[in-house]
């Protein structure tokens, strides 16, 4: 058994190692699993090596993605593979497989890394991925028609001449490829700030959440909102919003007739009705200072539910997001207000990670 084979790979944006493994490195301990990151800065991904192959595999089968802040996917590694013969990649993954003890996977992913030299593969992964999967099938390592209830089978190539081997749980991955939820900018949204709230609304949310939340006719407070990306998604579900800011706000949201512009401090402002079914908030501060506000709209009952973006620091940045957030929750927990609450780097945010409020009935 080599090294890999006790680890877990997890995605992260690049530039977010540290953090992906800091963060890693808690939730295993919490768990009383141990191990440590292995990463090289700016390569989009981390292993996280486990003193117990067990413990891997735990971990695996314990947490999901969606748990999780940093990491954009996560699977157990069953093979690191060289590849010394580029006119055979299939042969590898195959024989790696045949050591390996996994069960039927009910589907495929062949992915890279999220940077530079990683999106040089994406034709490599495209073209391999055919040839792949019929083999796969052939040898049963996967079901003939996709299953997306079953585990997954991972092949992540490092390079051209290196992949990681993996599965990973039905419940417990991201759906995307690479991780990523790639989404079409909306022609007539203000600003690309919009493709955060609608990835937060689509992947932080369950179907249920998003159709009781976002109803037409339901209330929002959009704080820090011009030019009105945020906005234009809460508008285009037929919400009204109440939009605060000092900005000027895009004229098109304006002829809704479901936006009331307010151009006041996002800190000081009160929703007009005393009350408001969600409450948004892009404003540029501290974290601290927004994750307090965010609980006060909640505990004081303006908002049932809020989902807001923490702008990040250069450094310590899992540190601070914990920290703002054991905030929220000791603020909510004192008023005894049970919530969901999903913490996510989104692939549209940058240094900043999206948090979702959700008020348990
Ligand atoms: C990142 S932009 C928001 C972009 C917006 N979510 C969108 O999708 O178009 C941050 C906004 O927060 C506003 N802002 C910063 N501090 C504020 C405050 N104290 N009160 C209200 N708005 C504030 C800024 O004027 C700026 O327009």
């Amino acid at each position: 058994m080599n090294d890999a084979q006790q680890s877990i790979i997890a995605y992260c944006r690049p530039g977010y190692e540290v953090d992906t493994g800091n963060e890693l490195t808690e939730l295993a301990t919490q768990k009383a699993l141990y191990g440590y990151p292995v990463f090289k800065a700016g390569e989009g991904y981390i292993r996280f090596q486990f003193h117990v192959p067990e413990h891997a595999e735990q971990f695996i089968n314990e947490v999901a993605v969606s748990d999780t802040i940093f990491p954009r996917q996560m699977f157990l590694v069953l093979a690191s593979i060289a590849i010394e013969d580029k006119s055979d990649r299939i042969g590898p993954v195959l024989n790696a497989l045949a050591q390996s003890d996994i069960s039927r996977c009910g589907t495929l992913f062949v992915d890279y890394p999220d940077t530079e030299d990683g999106k040089a593969l994406a034709k490599l992964c495209r073209k391999f991925a055919v040839p792949l999967r019929q083999a796969l099938r052939a040898k049963e390592y996967l079901t003939r028609k996709e299953q997306l209830n079953l585990a997954a089978l991972h092949v992540f190539f490092t390079s051209g001449e290196a992949c990681y081997v993996g599965v990973s749980q039905a419940k417990m991955r991201s759906p995307f490829e690479n991780g990523i939820c790639r989404l079409k900018f909306p022609p007539k949204a203000p600003s690309r700030s919009t493709l955060k709230l609608e990835e937060a609304l689509l992947t932080m949310l369950s179907a249920r959440q998003r159709e009781a939340i976002c109803r037409a006719g339901a209330r929002a407070v959009d704080l820090g909102a011009c030019p009105g990306g945020w906005t234009y998604q809460l508008v285009s579900r037929d919400m009204h919003v109440e939009a605060v800011d000092n900005g000027k706000m895009a004229d098109d949201l304006m002829a809704t007739g479901l936006v009331d512009y307010r151009a006041e401090d996002g800190f000081k402002y009160r929703p007009q009705m005393g009350h408001v079914e969600l409450l948004v908030c892009d404003m540029i501060e501290k974290p601290d200072r927004v994750a307090v506000l965010m609980a006060n709209w909640l505990t004081r009952n303006w908002a049932t539910h809020a989902i807001f973006n923490l702008k990040l620091p250069m450094k310590r940045r899992y540190e601070t997001v914990r920290a703002a957030i054991e905030a929220v929750g000791s603020q909510l927990a004192s008023a005894n207000i049970k919530t969901t609450m999903v913490i996510r780097h989104l692939y549209h945010n940058r240094d900043e990670v999206t948090v979702a409020v959700i008020r348990k009935n």
